[in-house]
């Protein structure tokens, strides 16, 4: 075998032969490190001594751009912000730049729908564990495919089991940070199952949460129960689902909601199991550990759930960022 050196005008060729399928979901990048937007795969890079590589030593956010308006950004900011603060990592950008950059990479896709994935690292500076050995944290953001569930995929509702995988301490579960071990091999536990999303369970086995999704179980009485938020990460979605419940127009939809401890037994008998997550808003859970939850079927709080965010998401100015002039 031949390990040959590249230099800078081969690897100008080896852009141009770079493709793969799943490129094919990829829209746009902006890296600070660059100072501006690419729409190359072979330019969608990090480099390998930013710490976020080798050391998940960064913070993420996901959200959504749908028909031309982002979706949520502040509460998504916000989590940021947080995120950052728990990792002691300075934003490289202001509120107003991040939102700039996100409308200018969205607009450079030339697409009204789209994932949003953004990445704030320690940035490059070596190799060792040391944070302080890297001069500037980076931010990065790329626009990919926003994939949907159909109607009729919402109709039929999804599997779900428990995961055999030690959840993260409370501290770290609570950040959204770039080490997702335990959150990946939730994942591949699922796929490999043959279910849709495998649910952590804490030391005391109380639900916690889906790799990147929460549970909410309403009971046989109509309470809308959530686990505690000490534990897991606080979704942006089931936080806004909670207060579509809390307004007037959804009085009796449930008889109340609490933030208390799930046991599985509980989980097992309630009357809906309900996923939450920012790429599809809220799905039904309707097998549980091969069990049928509930009458099988997506239940009424769904319904109500599932018509509220799609109006909430395409029509409530207030959660909106819109990236085009209309
Ligand atoms: C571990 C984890 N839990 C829950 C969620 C759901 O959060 P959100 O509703 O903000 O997408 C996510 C996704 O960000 C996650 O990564």
């Amino acid at each position: 075998m031949t390990v040959r050196h590249i230099g800078l005008e081969e690897c100008r060729q080896l852009a141009d032969g770079f493709s793969k399928p799943y490129h094919a979901n990829y829209f746009a990048m902006y890296s600070s490190l660059f100072g501006g937007v690419v729409t190359h795969p072979f330019l969608m890079m990090v480099p390998v001594d930013d710490h976020m590589v080798h050391r998940g030593d960064g913070v993420f956010e996901t959200f959504k751009c749908v028909d031309g308006c982002v979706y949520a950004l502040d509460r998504h900011l916000d989590r940021l912000e947080r995120s950052s603060r728990a990792l002691h990592l300075a934003l490289p950008a202001s509120r107003s730049e991040i939102t700039e950059i996100t409308i200018a990479t969205i607009r450079t896709s030339a697409v009204r729908d789209c994932l949003i994935r953004l990445f704030v690292s320690r940035g490059p500076g070596g190799f060792t564990v040391n944070p302080y050995e890297c001069p500037a944290t980076q931010l990065y953001l790329v626009t990919t495919t926003l994939h949907v569930p159909t109607e009729e995929e919402y109709a039929r509702g999804v599997s779900i089991k428990c995961s055999s995988v030690p959840p993260k301490k409370p501290y770290f579960a609570n950040v959204k940070s770039c080490n997702y071990l335990q959150n990946t091999l939730m994942k591949k536990e699922a796929v490999d199952a043959g279910v849709d999303y495998t649910i952590s369970l804490d030391e005391q086995g109380f639900v916690g949460e889906g790799a990147s999704e929460n549970i909410a179980i309403v009971t046989q009485d109509g309470v809308l129960k959530l686990p505690s938020f000490g534990r897991i990460l606080k979704g942006t979605t089931v936080s806004r689902a909670v207060e579509m419940l809390e307004e007037p127009g959804a009085r009796g939809r449930v008889q109340a909601i609490s933030l208390e401890d799930i046991t599985l037994t509980d989980a097992y008998n309630s009357r809906e199991v309900l996923i939450f997550g920012t790429s599809f808003d809220v799905i039904a859970a309707v097998r549980f550990d091969g069990q049928s939850v509930g009458s099988g079927k997506p239940g009424p709080v769904f319904q109500f759930l599932h018509e509220r965010f799609e109006s909430d998401v395409r029509q409530n100015s207030a959660m909106q960022t819109p990236v085009y002039d209309r």
